[in-house]
């Protein structure tokens, strides 16, 4: 206990002492070269305008200062993308903040919420083993303990092993990867043949199997997001990448008994019903309607139910009420048989009309808000439009009256000067 405040009081000590960038180095084009091959580096890619890097600087303070106390292998740095461009360009960085970890000559994006917690997850799991082994019991329970979702590999060196490492440097951005032995494994998880690559996610497990769930890196894409779970609009995004439909009960956050109702049944089939539908379905519940209000093009019920398909934005809605479990599997079977229709999607008709929506919708909220800004916002474009239509129209009426005086019609300086030189003359 005293040993913890001591670590704190020393931890803040230093970072009084230290001057403000001691944990953070500053980069620039020369780092590729002069860094040494093996370290392992955590750079935030910033630039001077940009007030989200703003906010995020006490962050990679603290970060830096965390990962040095902790002993960690991890360098922290930073770089202005304006000004270190060729180090901008190498990392393709396309917008700021950026945040990357490089490990040997790989190069990882970090593209979760930009909080402490998770970019430090983020910097401990890169930057670690790739396949972390785990040689006791012990080790294992306490792996358990800290992941709600692990990839373990169980079994000797095999052609499958080579796959799991292969998928792991693709995936340890998202997840994290073990491997053991049968022993070191509690006699409750059974496991068909080895070797074998398992899941350990919903306080239950499976095993990958090549005959039914085909190549191992797209299982572990797939079957890296919890089964059931609570979703914001950044993780119901990201389950996208599973490429199953995800089924939502949309409640709101005061939980009316109603609400309560919705979730418990999305639950209750989500675990029921778990071998018929994992294939296909993610599950969970959102207490905040923005993200769905954008793809849906207008305001969804709270509560409901809504089936997305992220992949394209489309969405499926029940046909009718539903009140019961029955209800809510006739609803995902007809979605699988293709007998209840989706709707929206991102042909280029639903892009023109979603980007109609997006202006509306800022509209409203700026008028509700701020209705003389709201003028300001709606007139002066128009001003702008009509304003550029009329010298348009008139610049080319005039272009045709008279091809020879070109002076007249654009005003330009260089026109103009031409046109004094004529009068000159
Ligand atoms: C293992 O990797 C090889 C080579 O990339 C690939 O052909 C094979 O399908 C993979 N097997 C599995 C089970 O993913
Ligand atoms: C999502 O939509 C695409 C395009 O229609 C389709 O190919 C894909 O199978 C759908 N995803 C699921 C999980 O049904």
């Amino acid at each position: 206990m005293s040993a913890t405040r001591n670590a704190v009081l020393l931890s803040a000590l230093i970072v009084l002492v230290l001057p403000g960038d001691a944990f953070v180095e500053e980069l620039d084009d020369n780092f590729m070269e002069s860094r040494s091959a093996d370290d392992v580096w955590l750079i935030k890619f910033y630039a001077p305008w940009c007030s989200f890097c703003k906010q995020l600087d006490p962050v990679w303070h603290q970060i830096g200062s965390e990962l040095k106390s902790l002993g960690s292998p991890v360098n922290v740095g930073k770089a202005d993308g304006t000004v270190s461009t060729g180090l901008a360009r190498e990392f393709k960085v396309r917008g700021y903040p950026a945040i990357f970890m490089l490990k040997k000559d790989v190069k990882y994006t970090y593209s979760g919420p930009r909080t402490k917690d998770g970019i430090m997850d983020f910097a401990n799991r890169v930057g670690g083993p790739l396949v972390r082994s785990l040689r006791s019991l012990q080790l294992f329970q306490n792996a358990m303990s800290h992941h709600d979702i692990m990839f373990v590999y169980v079994g000797a060196s095999s052609p499958l092993k080579g796959n799991f490492t292969s998928a792991a440097e693709e995936l340890i951005v998202h997840t994290y990867f073990f491997s053991t032995t049968r022993d070191v494994l509690p006699k409750a998880v059974s496991i068909p043949s080895l070797p074998a690559v398992v899941v350990f996610k919903d306080g239950t497990f499976f095993t990958f199997s090549e005959e039914r769930d085909g190549n191992l890196k797209s299982w572990i894409n797939r079957e890296r997001f919890p089964h059931y779970s609570k979703l914001d609009s950044y993780s119901l995004y990201a389950t996208g990448e599973s490429g199953k439909l995800v089924v939502l009960a949309l409640v709101d956050d005061g939980l009316c008994d109603d609400g309560l109702r919705y979730k418990h049944l999305v639950e209750k089939v989500s675990a029921e019903h778990r071998d018929a539908y994992s294939r296909d379905f993610i599950f969970g519940y959102m207490e905040d309607s923005e993200y769905l209000n954008g793809l849906v093009m207008g305001e969804v019920a709270v509560p409901s139910f809504i089936v997305v398909n992220l992949s394209i934005d489309a969405y499926f809605l029940p046909p009718g009420t539903v009140e019961t479990e029955r209800h809510l599997l006739d609803f995902l079977d007809g979605i699988l048989d293709g007998s209840i229709p989706s709707q929206g999607g991102n042909s280029i008709g639903q892009r023109v009309q979603r980007v109609f929506y997006d202006i509306w919708v800022t509209l409203t909220l700026v008028f509700s808000q701020a209705p003389l800004l709201g003028c300001f916002l709606v007139i002066l474009p128009l001003a702008t439009v009509t304003v550029s239509c009329y010298l348009c129209c008139k610049n080319r009426r005039s272009m045709s009256d008279d091809d020879d005086d070109a002076a007249a019609s654009a005003p330009s300086l260089q026109n103009r000067q031409k046109r004094a030189h004529k009068k000159s003359d």
